[in-house]
């Protein structure tokens, strides 16, 4: 087909060739909490992205305002806002991919696992209104703690009847957004060349960057690779720390999931070789839920790839961060059949 033969996933430019405008399919994006700090700039970034047809902005207040501001870029999607719980049902309607950035962020000292208490309750009716709405549509979780919100996500449809694990997924693309440019600064290669897989979850040790796997190769001492783990795992609370109690990443976070989506969307279109990091269902560790390399295609997951050889350093880190992730997903999994 006409989309097959595009020869590169990450090249905008071939792929508008490729496509020509006409071909494009129609692709509704939803964004739950897209008056908020992350949903705002997000709901922008999707705004630009010309594989979107429509963008529903939904919010439990200020989504009016957001919306006709965005609505008026002169882009191809048709932008509309959403307000309130009644309007819940529209906004999700015939949406091919939702993108969940809803609840409350962190402020210093606060671990993700802090926000549990609310954000998983917002998780929970959010994920039962798209098991109604929009049981197709694949699920892009920001809200954290991810490594219990995808869980508690899970367990919703799973009740509905309408789960399918290859249509959920963790975005944990802040990860690899952060460890790229930060293995660029030690590196000193060009940032956009490099590539660099984070496993594991969405929070502290969880965050595993592979940073053996890392190119363009570079050779860094392992007290380097130890600085660069780390920092890749703090980045979070780095950006917590500067912005002083005004919340976490918001534009990062942002660009990171206007990435994640636009690769959820090139899948969904059939370009080939899409590959993103993402926490989903997978079987390649002990655990139920893992970050590592998922293909994307039509159908959301086509493959969730193998962690590849890992270094002393990441076999380590690897044993350490399961039993804390084992904790978060099971304490995502009780929430959901409990409350
Ligand atoms: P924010 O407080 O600025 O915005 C959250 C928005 O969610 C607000 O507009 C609020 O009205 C809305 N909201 C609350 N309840 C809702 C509901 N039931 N339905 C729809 N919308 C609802 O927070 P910010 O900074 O945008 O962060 C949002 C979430 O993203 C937080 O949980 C934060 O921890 C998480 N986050 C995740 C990252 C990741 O890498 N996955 C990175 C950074 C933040």
């Amino acid at each position: 087909s006409r989309l097959t033969s595009s020869t590169s996933s990450s090249s905008p430019h071939l792929l508008r060739r490729c496509y020509g405008t006409e071909s494009v399919p129609e692709r509704k994006v939803a964004v739950l909490g897209a008056a908020g700090g992350i949903g705002q700039p997000l709901a922008l970034l999707m705004k630009l992205n010309p594989l979107v047809s429509k963008l529903a902005l939904y919010d439990i207040a200020g989504t009016p305002g957001v919306a006709a501001d965005v609505s008026h870029i002169n882009t191809r999607s048709e932008v509309a806002g959403y307000m309130g719980e009644e309007q819940l049902r529209q906004a999700l309607e015939g949406s091919d991919v939702v993108v969940i950035p809803a609840g409350v962020p962190r402020k210093p000292g606060m671990t993700r696992d802090d926000l549990f208490n609310i954000n998983a309750g917002i998780v929970k009716s959010l994920c039962a209104a798209i098991s109604k709405y929009c049981p197709n549509a694949l699920v892009n979780m920001i809200s954290n703690p991810v490594n219990s919100t995808v869980p508690i996500a899970a367990e919703v449809f799973k009740k509905a009847g309408t789960y399918d694990e290859k249509k959920l997924f963790g975005v944990t693309t802040l990860d690899v957004v952060r460890a790229k440019t930060f293995y660029a600064g030690k590196a000193k290669v060009p940032v956009a060349d490099v590539n660099v897989p984070v496993v594991g979850g969405h929070a502290g040790i969880t965050i595993l960057p592979l940073f053996s796997q890392a190119t363009p190769k570079a050779n860094l001492s392992d007290e380097e690779i130890v600085a660069l783990t780390k920092r890749t795992q703090d980045g979070g609370t780095e950006v917590v720390e500067a912005k002083a109690g005004k919340g976490s990443a918001t534009l990062s976070m942002a660009y990171a999931g206007a990435i994640f989506a636009d690769a959820c969307l090139k899948g969904l279109n059939g370009v080939p070789d899409v590959v993103e990091c993402s926490f989903v269902q997978s079987n390649i560790t002990e655990l139920p839920f893992f970050a590592s390399k998922v293909k994307l295609g039509k159908n959301g997951v086509e493959e969730v790839m193998g962690l590849g050889p890992l270094s002393d350093y990441e076999k380590q880190g690897l044993e350490t961060l399961i039993p804390e992730l084992k904790v978060s997903i099971e304490k995502g999994i009780k929430f959901a059949n409990q409350n």
